[in-house]
């Protein structure tokens, strides 16, 4: 059987989606057996800061009876002496049953499947995917209603922003209708919003969120990817220019629900965590069963 890789959201059809999430609600409920991955071992592979997605991936592989290595820091593993990545990953795969990496560059999760022997999970990779968040994303969305032809606000730094990629991708194969509003310079890229156009999406940009908040079912709030930006001045440029406050949410839907992949910077006013439509924690609790279902699809 063919080594399975998780590199991009389009690794999915809706219906492999589908079924991930009702697994992952299994596990949610406690169903699932605590010995299925017993013996395994994942690699956790980080070139990038991370709190959410390390650690629900490490206490995922945990609470399937599998364990969990990795070099700690970047600076402490042979890549600082000028490894490349390919031969860290056929060194790797010797050591793992699963890879999962986070690293800087657009595609290198797309490479390291190219010389791994193991199953890889792409946690991110630069500017372009994170398909474990989508996942975790739509699992949280789904709690709250069905997802098919839902309106959803994809807010924030659209450019840079891994998470509303793979998103905006999965959403297509839903129906959904996509408003989006980024500072200027940070819209989604044209080749992706092409993309998506030409699977039949309909992608609304907006200028302000008073201009949408009525007609949205799902508000999804990014922070801007200063990591990603050439110099510190253009990132000023364009920094604290969006901010959801308790006041935009009055005239919100009552169903609405505010997502964040976190960390937040100053986009959400704190004020907002106790709205009824605040998730973003729960959905940041929801990434441990999300990724169980993962690990469990891949290493088993
Ligand atoms: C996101 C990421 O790393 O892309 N964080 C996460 O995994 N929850 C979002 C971000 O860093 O802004």
């Amino acid at each position: 059987m063919a080594t399975r890789h998780i590199i991009s959201i389009g690794d999915f059809d809706r219906s492999g989606i589908d079924r991930l999430l009702d697994h992952a609600r299994q596990i949610d409920s406690k169903k699932y057996d605590r010995n299925a991955l017993n013996g395994k071992i994942l690699a956790v592979l980080f070139f990038e800061p991370s709190t959410r997605t390390r650690m629900s991936f490490e206490s995922a592989i945990a609470r399937l009876g599998g364990t969990s290595v990795s070099v700690g820091s970047v600076d402490a593993c042979s890549m600082a002496k000028g490894e490349t990545l390919a031969d860290t990953i056929r060194v790797v795969s010797g050591y793992a049953d699963a890879i999962v990496i986070r690293h800087p560059k657009e595609g290198a999760a797309r490479l390291a499947a190219e010389f791994a022997t193991v199953p890889v999970i792409n946690a991110g990779d630069g500017a372009g995917q994170h398909p474990s968040q989508t996942l975790l994303d739509l699992y949280t969305i789904r709690q709250s209603m069905p997802i098919d032809k839902i309106d959803v606000a994809l807010v924030g730094d659209l450019r840079y922003g891994r998470t509303a990629h793979s998103l905006a991708s999965a959403l297509s194969l839903y129906n959904a209708r996509l408003h989006t509003l980024s500072p200027t310079g940070l819209e989604l890229p044209d080749t992706l919003a092409t993309e998506l156009t030409n699977k039949g999406m309909e992608i609304i940009n907006h200028d302000s969120i008073e201009e949408m908040i009525g007609m949205i079912d799902v508000l999804y709030v990014t922070r801007i990817q200063r990591e990603r930006f050439p110099d510190s001045a253009s990132y000023f440029n364009v920094a604290s220019s969006y901010r959801i406050t308790p006041e935009l949410l009055t005239k919100a839907k009552e169903h609405l629900i505010v997502l964040h992949p976190l960390p937040r910077v100053d986009e959400i006013d704190p004020r907002v965590d106790e709205s009824p439509h605040a998730r973003y924690f729960e959905q940041s609790r929801n990434g441990v069963p999300v990724r169980m279902a993962m690990l469990m699809d891949v290493m088993q």
